[in-house]
């Protein structure tokens, strides 16, 4: 609950101020001088403080003053007596949020008190988003040593994989069988390792729009497959369920595995935070052409966490995130939903029956048609979602 302190002088008028906020369900803190008000400011870390201007000792311009310092985002009222105009001037000056002239009218009070709060909310927002933007700067930094790192690891794992292939000729491997296998197996890795890099190095390396004719599937396997060692690790049946033979598609690629991959992380984030026991955490990634044959859905369902109410609007807002600081940066779906738009289609989320959902986006067979804003090709997608 908020916490407003009152300072005053006069115990009628402190004790009258208590009982009225406590009635706006404020928690009210009260003291009657200047060292009594800054004990209890560092104390509770009031956000709101209303402080009369006329008392003996410190008063209530210096009490500000203090408490400006102690803590820079407390918003203080000022209460001056009739005509103390210069006193107010004076008061805003040093950081008050507003002054108060006695006598008090409540109602007008508590309206500016559920300003002040705004304010501070508007405040608190401005400096997460700072912190994340910062944050994303450091990931794309990442990024691209992720991509300087997969290239430089590419030459010795050609090296390794050569003199490999070498060992394995060797007339003393041939003729033990138990090393053959295990240096056969040895070289299955290395080959899986190769794959991670190069698609790694593919991902990070390619960030203009590159466009072509390309099979719908591919971006989707080629996502599910860097993510799914992790999934099993964590105990996710992750699968593929995907259609064949669909019509090929005019896009890039790398971008599309992109928005996936952007899926597959937020599912496996929402499985940690709803965890099913054993192997009941699911994420299937689909393929489906859409009825009506105007294009094809690709979708990611998943039965960890629900969408938090009252976020849906927000979720593909850019710095949008539920996650804690640090984890989570809020992009990966504004990203996502600019991709998409670039390539004519729509993206968005469903619920779905037995407590899934499905974030999905659709790609048009005729690459000049707007599938937004598409009355029609929002009906096949409702229709194609509700057989999930
Ligand atoms: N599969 C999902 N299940 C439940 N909530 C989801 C799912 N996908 C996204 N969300 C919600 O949407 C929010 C925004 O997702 P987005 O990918 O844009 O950002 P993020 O995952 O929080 O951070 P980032 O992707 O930048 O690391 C998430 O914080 C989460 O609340
Ligand atoms: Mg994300």
């Amino acid at each position: 609950m908020a916490k407003i302190l009152v300072v005053d002088d006069e115990k009628i008028i402190r004790e009258r101020m208590k009982s009225l906020l406590e009635l706006e369900d404020y928690t009210v803190f009260i003291a009657a001088n200047g060292l009594e008000t800054l004990e209890i400011f560092s104390r509770e870390h009031p956000e709101i403080a209303i402080v009369d201007v006329k008392m003996p000792g410190m008063d209530g311009i210096e009490v500000l003053g203090r408490m400006k310092v102690l803590d820079p985002d407390c918003e203080v009222f000022i209460v001056t007596g009739h005509g103390g105009v210069e006193t107010a001037v004076q008061a805003l000056h040093k950081g008050a949020f507003d002054y108060v002239t006695k006598p008090i009218e409540f109602d007008e009070l508590t309206l500016n008190i559920k300003r002040a709060f705004e304010r501070q909310k508007m405040h608190e927002q401005l400096k997460s988003q700072q912190a994340q933007i910062v944050q994303a700067a450091k990931l794309t930094a990442v990024g691209q040593l992720g991509a300087g790192v997969a290239h430089e690891m590419n030459q010795p794992l050609m090296a390794i994989s050569a003199y490999m292939e070498s060992v394995l000729l060797h007339k003393a491997i041939s003729e033990n069988g138990d090393l053959k296998e295990k240096l056969i197996k040895l070289k299955d890795q290395l080959v899986r390792l190769g794959t991670i890099v190069k698609r790694m190095h593919e991902y990070a390396g390619n960030r203009h729009a590159q466009m072509s004719i390309e099979d719908v599937n591919r971006p989707v396997q080629d996502g599910f497959f860097l993510f799914r060692q992790q999934l099993e690790d964590r105990n996710i049946r992750a699968k593929v369920d995907l259609e064949e033979n669909l019509p090929k598609i005019y896009m890039d690629r790398y971008q599309v595995q992109d928005v996936i991959i952007n899926f597959i992380v937020n599912a496996r984030d929402a499985l940690e935070e709803r965890y099913h026991q054993d192997g009941g955490s699911e994420l299937t990634l689909i393929t489906r052409k859409l009825p009506g044959e105007s294009g094809v859905l690709i979708g990611l369902i998943d039965n960890g966490i629900a969408v938090k109410a009252g976020t849906e609007q927000d979720l593909f807002n850019p710095f949008f995130t539920t996650k804690a600081p640090g984890k989570g940066t809020g992009l990966g779906l504004s990203v996502s939903y600019g991709i998409i738009k670039n390539h004519n289609g729509v993206i968005s989320f469903a619920p779905l029956k037995n407590d899934r959902k499905i974030f999905y986006f659709t790609l048009p067979f005729d690459k000049d048609k707007p599938m937004a804003g598409d009355s029609e090709v929002a009906e096949q997608v409702k229709a194609l979602i509700e057989t999930l």
